[in-house]
C-alpha cells in the first residue's frame, strides 16, 4: 500500500510533521510512503488552473493519484487550518467531484501546542474533504494536545500517544 503524508504546517521543527513520522514508523515496512511538499505551491487562481499548470501543482496531484490513501496531519491556525493547506487542497480539487482527492480514503491528524490538540482545525478540514468527496477514516479526533512535551527532538516520545497512533495507523490501513 502507498500512502501520501501531508503536513500543513511548513516549518522545519513542525511537530505536525514530526507526527507525520511517527506515523510512517508504527506502519511498518508494509507500506511504502510519499511526501508532499505544499510550500511552493502559488495562491489559487482559476486563470492558471487550465491545461497548463504550475509545476508544484501538478506534482502535487500526481502524488495524490499515485498514493492509495492520504494521511494529512495539520495544525490549527486561529481555530481553523493553515492557509497553504487549505490552498494545496483547492488546487487538488479540480475538476470539481472528478478530481484526485475524490474517493481517496484520508486520515486526519493534529498535533498543537494547546490543550485542544487542534481538534477544531480538524473539524473544518473534514468540512472541507467534504466538499471534495474525500472520504475520512470515521474515527474519534486524534489530535495530540501539549504536543510540545511529547516530542523531543522531533521523536514522539510520549508512549501513551504512541500506542494509540499504533492502533489508530492499524485500523486505518485495515479501512484502506
Ligand atoms: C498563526 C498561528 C495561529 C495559531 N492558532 C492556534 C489555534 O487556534 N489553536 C491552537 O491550538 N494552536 C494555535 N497555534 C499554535 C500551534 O498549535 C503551534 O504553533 C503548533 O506548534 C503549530 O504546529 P507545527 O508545530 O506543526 O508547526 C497557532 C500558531 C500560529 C503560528
Amino acid at each position: 500500500m502507498k500512502l501520501l503524508a501531508i503536513s500543513g504546517s511548513l516549518r522545519k521543527e513542525s511537530l505536525n510533521t514530526s507526527l507525520l513520522n511517527a506515523a510512517k514508523s508504527v506502519a511498518g515496512d508494509k507500506v511504502t510512503w510519499d511526501t508532499a511538499a505544499i510550500d511552493d505551491i502559488p495562491l489559487y487562481n482559476q486563470d492558471i488552473d487550465g491545461e497548463q499548470k504550475p509545476a508544484s501543482v501538478d506534482r502535487l496531484k500526481k502524488q495524490i493519484e499515485a498514493a492509495d490513501a492520504l494521511v494529512i496531519a495539520t495544525p490549527e491556525y486561529n481555530y481553523s487550518i493553515p492557509g497553504g493547506l487549505k490552498n494545496a487542497i483547492d488546487w487538488a480539487s479540480r475538476p470539481a467531484y472528478k478530481s484526485v482527492l475524490a474517493h481517496k480514503k484520508t486520515l486526519i491528524l493534529s498535533a498543537s501546542m494547546s490543550p485542544m490538540g487542534g481538534v477544531r482545525a480538524q473539524g473544518q478540514l473534514k468540512q472541507i474533504l467534504a466538499g471534495t468527496l474525500t472520504p475520512v477514516f470515521p474515527a474519534p479526533e486524534f489530535a495530540v494536545a501539549t504536543a510540545q512535551n511529547k516530542f523531543t527532538n522531533g521523536e514522539l516520545t510520549d508512549t501513551d500517544t504512541q500506542q494509540k497512533l499504533q492502533r489508530l495507523v492499524n485500523d486505518f490501513l485495515a479501512w484502506v
